[in-house]
């Protein structure tokens, strides 16, 4: 493959956020990549038993895909519930149908009609401490929380319920059949406790923890207590529907003597994996943390803690947030972000290509990461607004004040010789704005296009520094420059009004 000569993506690609049961209705996670896009960057910019690496990798999107996709996928993250589930979808591939069914036959047979008698019982008739099952440690939650302490996320039903799942699935001796059933059980705690909220209008089933939609533990108004034994069971068929689509799509490679995916794992900070990965990359897609708002660690707690896989303390310290439990600044998040990216430039080789998604409306991150790439000798090659997501589309459904949302992906090839960015210019971001505008030649144009041009721009003229301007400021010069939002297009429209931008 001939890497150099890659014409780079530079239009967006419809995320199909549901087409995947390996990454879709299997176990929740923060900011979950549409696979679908992921996987095209992947078959774009690498080549079969290239290492195609995600520092940043969650739920193991990319490394899964990679994999998949006959490369080697490395997945990393410091979050060990980001690896738990990743992990998980891996070992599904290396087990059989007969040891699971056999195994969930046995799990059947010893917790059903348990949990169902339970699920019925009002709760007051329940003494947790009467079952002789272990009981996660009752931890303190973080601040933000609704509640103190980590029984408080629970009913009396749905934490015996839980336990008693759990007691019989750490039976199992396989480690990898074991692991696919705790996928299973982990992904039914996300629904078996008190931040569970239904949405409205659909079945009481239908919904989600408010951990994944508000970023912290919210305890319900009114509590759903869904059925722990059906809702295992979903659980465990959606798994089931994840490993005959993946083995699908081995064995499919198998037969033509093709396969030779690889995946590789590990719970590093970014820093400590650019050691071990020095210069050994062929390609790396990754989804930094965006600041403020998730504080990835807190809020797995409640996996991690029952889980037996919570973080210590050194590894807590070494997460790019804002904010959280142990409150790092704004300043230490651009530090970190800064450095991380360096670290995934180091690991690329030369040559190579590697794409960033970020979504935040603060120009400084992007500064940080197109500081961090120039200092690297990477290129940005291509920006891209990945509208029209379904997600997007939600955000944008607030109206014209979310003027921004959805995700970018900047595309950046490494390189021995550089260009440097222009020389500061006689050009303000009004300016910059107005030649946008006016070179622009449909009759609509989406905010998250304008801001994406706006950046690489200002980073082009070398007044990125300069760049202070507000979602308001960009709403006000649109409707000047004659502008019009269409709230059900969730878009702007250039109206006859005034065309005359200024500059
Ligand atoms: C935006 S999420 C990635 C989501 C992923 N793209 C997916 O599809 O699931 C960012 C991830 O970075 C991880 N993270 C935060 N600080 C880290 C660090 N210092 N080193 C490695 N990973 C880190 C978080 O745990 C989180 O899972």
């Amino acid at each position: 493959m001939n890497y150099s000569t890659i014409t780079p993506i530079t239009k967006h690609i419809p995320a199909n956020r549901q087409g995947a049961k390996r990454h879709y209705g299997l176990h929740p996670y923060f900011t979950r990549r549409p696979f679908n896009v992921v996987r095209d960057y992947i078959l774009h910019y690498s080549d079969k038993g290239d290492t195609v690496i995600d520092p940043f990798g969650g739920s193991g999107v990319t490394a899964i895909e990679a994999f998949l996709e006959n490369r080697i996928g490395v997945q990393n993250d410091i979050n060990p519930l980001a690896n738990f589930i990743a992990s998980g979808i891996v070992e599904l591939t290396k087990i059989s149908f007969n040891d699971i069914f056999d195994n969930l036959k046995i799990i059947e047979n010893e917790c059903k009609e348990i949990l169902i008698n339970i699920f019925q019982s009002s709760g007051s008739e329940i003494d947790i401490y009467s079952f002789n099952v272990d009981l996660p440690d009752n931890i303190t939650l973080p601040s933000n929380s609704d509640v103190e302490r980590y029984f408080d996320l629970f009913t009396p039903q749905q934490l015996v319920s839980l336990a008693i799942l759990k007691n019989q699935i750490n039976k199992i001796d396989n480690p990898s059949i074991r692991q696919v059933f705790l996928l299973a059980w982990s992904s039914t705690i996300a629904r078996i406790n008190k931040t569970f909220i239904s949405t409205k209008g659909r079945v009481e089933t239908r919904g989600g923890s408010s951990i994944f939609s508000i970023y912290r533990y919210k305890v319900a108004k009114d509590v759903v207590e869904l059925n722990p034994w059906e809702c295992f069971y979903n659980r465990f068929s959606n798994i089931i529907r994840a490993k005959k689509e993946m083995m699908n799509s081995i064995e499919l490679k198998q037969k033509k003597g093709e396969w030779q995916g690889q995946f590789k794992i590990y719970k590093l900070d970014v820093n400590e994996l650019r050691d071990l990965y020095y210069e050994s990359a062929d390609y790396i897609f990754t989804d930094p943390p965006y600041g403020g708002h998730i504080s990835y660690i807190d809020l797995s707690i409640l996996w991690n803690s029952w889980l037996g896989l919570m973080p210590n303390d050194e590894l807590r310290q070494k997460e790019i947030i804002v904010g959280g439990e142990l409150k790092f600044t704004e300043q230490h998040y651009i530090n970190r972000l800064k450095d991380s990216i360096k670290a995934c430039f180091d690991m690329l080789k030369n040559g190579r290509w590697l794409s960033i998604v970020f979504q935040h409306w603060n120009v400084e991150y992007f500064e940080t990461i197109l500081t961090a790439a120039q200092d690297s000798n990477a290129e940005l090659k291509a920006a891209v607004s990945q509208i029209g997501d379904p997600i997007w589309s939600m955000h944008k459904k607030k109206g014209k004040e979310s003027v921004l949302a959805g995700e970018f992906i900047l595309t950046f090839y490494k390189t021995t010789r550089i260009k440097g960015v222009k020389e500061e210019r006689e050009i303000d971001v009004r300016g910059i704005i107005a030649k946008i505008l006016q070179d622009y030649k449909e009759p609509t144009i989406y905010g998250e296009y304008l801001f994406n041009q706006l950046i690489i721009e200002a980073w082009k003229y070398g007044i990125i520094k300069e760049l202070k301007i507000k979602k308001e400021d960009l709403i006000d010069l649109l409707s000047e420059y004659g502008w019009t939002y269409d709230n059900r297009n969730h878009c702007w429209c250039k109206s006859n009004k005034r065309q005359d931008y200024l500059f």
